[in-house]
């Protein structure tokens, strides 16, 4: 299998993709200039098996490791600051984000702001790239199939004071390598796979349907669509199976690198709904996507055609993507409406205009108004597939 080879890719970023190569994350800091690494990881993973790894693996080449795992599911700027604050009281030297989305997260946030005194928002996509360099090191091994957020600095972090979701990022500032270890991800519960992985078919769907001329990343969506839609069905039930698992593992990359050209209204809305309801990133994407591809119907027909045969369809226009999808989604046990999961916005108009203001909202092949979007959170929450 295909999926079960140890090769060195050098695009877009340096990753060493193939199972047992978490094994080499000491020397892969090491090649980075580093003696002493900051872990970084969220408390739901800080007492898994790699965690331990990692720390034993670091010690054991004679590096000086430390761990901050005080990050939640969905990272906010307050935390980003705590872990700059271990970063510099241990006189750290790189960080390793260690992972799923949340730790991968908090990790580019520390290393954007670690020893600098510039503020986490003027990170903020949103503004002008703030004039600075020489970025502490990051290195990003990723323990689930979904983020994708491995070859990237852009993070998304809450902010606090606002109460809304907003992406940081710096252009010159890429992870120095990731590592991409199928093993990492078998320990993951069937729950978390299905969810995880349905944020990077998401992933595909989104940055395919932006309409915007970019051959480079429609290849990458479809390919990606390709590897996750055969494997992302058997996943959950095959859960050790290292070939399903690295097939996974590099669509979900190749989903995150897709997305570079933008994304849409499933994760404009979602965002905001992570921010105020702290719900899985993965999950609400999953229940949100039907009700946003049922708005988007009328724009991405076009789409289809190549998403279909990509997936491996029968049929191969808008009602059979959107069939495949929801007969996913059943397979997969996702609950079928935002209510179903615990979130029941009594002011979707109030949503709408934050998710309105995301910059998804912006590369969505369908123009939508607040209005437009709140009725779409309305019959995600009411009706959803
Ligand atoms: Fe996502």
């Amino acid at each position: 299998m295909l999926t079960l080879e140890t090769v060195d890719w050098t695009f877009p970023v340096p990753i060493k993709y193939g199972p047992g190569r978490f094994a080499e994350l000491a020397a892969t800091c090491r090649a980075a200039g580093s003696e002493r690494p900051l872990v970084i990881t969220d408390r739901g993973s800080r007492d898994l098996d790699f965690v331990e790894r990692a720390l034993a693996v670091l010690s054991e080449a004679g590096l000086s490791p430390g761990l901050f795992a005080e990050v939640s599911p969905n990272p906010t700027d307050a935390e980003a600051e705590r872990g700059k604050a271990v970063f510099e009281d241990g006189q750290h030297d790189l960080v390793v984000g260690l992972g799923g989305g949340s730790g991968l997260d908090a990790a580019k946030a520390v290393s954007l702001i670690a020893r600098r005194d510039t503020p986490l928002w003027a990170f903020d996509f949103d503004e002008p790239a703030p004039d600075v360099a020489d970025f502490v090191p990051l290195i990003c091994v990723p323990t689930t199939a979904g983020t994708g957020a491995e070859t990237e600095s852009s993070a998304m972090i809450t902010d606090t004071r606002r109460g809304i979701k907003g992406c940081v990022w710096h252009p010159r500032h890429k992870p120095a390598a990731a590592i991409l270890d199928p093993e990492l991800t078998t320990g993951l519960p069937p729950g978390l796979t299905a969810w995880t992985g349905c944020d990077a078919l998401v992933h595909a769907i989104e940055a395919y349907c932006v309409p915007m001329f970019h051959p480079m990343c429609d290849g990458a969506a479809l390919e990606a669509l390709r590897l996750i839609g055969p494997a992302l069905p058997r996943v959950v039930n095959h859960p050790g199976e290292l070939e399903i698992r690295g097939a996974m593992l590099a669509g979900s990359c190749l989903a995150g690198v897709s997305f570079l050209k933008g994304l849409g209204l499933v994760h404009a809305i979602s965002h905001m709904i992570g921010a105020e309801y702290d719900t899985h990133h993965g999950l609400t994407n999953a229940v949100l996507l039907p009700a946003v591809l049922r708005f988007n119907a009328p724009a991405i027909q076009r789409h289809c055609r190549p998403m279909a045969q990509a997936l491996g369809l029968k049929r191969c226009d808008f009602d059979g993507v959107y069939r495949y999808v929801c007969d996913l989604l059943d397979a997969l046990a996702i609950p079928a409406s935002l209510s179903d999961i615990g979130v029941a916005p009594t002011d979707p108009t109030g949503l709408a205009q934050k998710a309105s203001r995301d910059p998804a909202a912006l590369t969505n092949p369908r123009r939508a108004s607040v209005e437009e979007i709140a009725e779409i959170i309305r019959d995600a929450r009411d009706t959803g597939r």
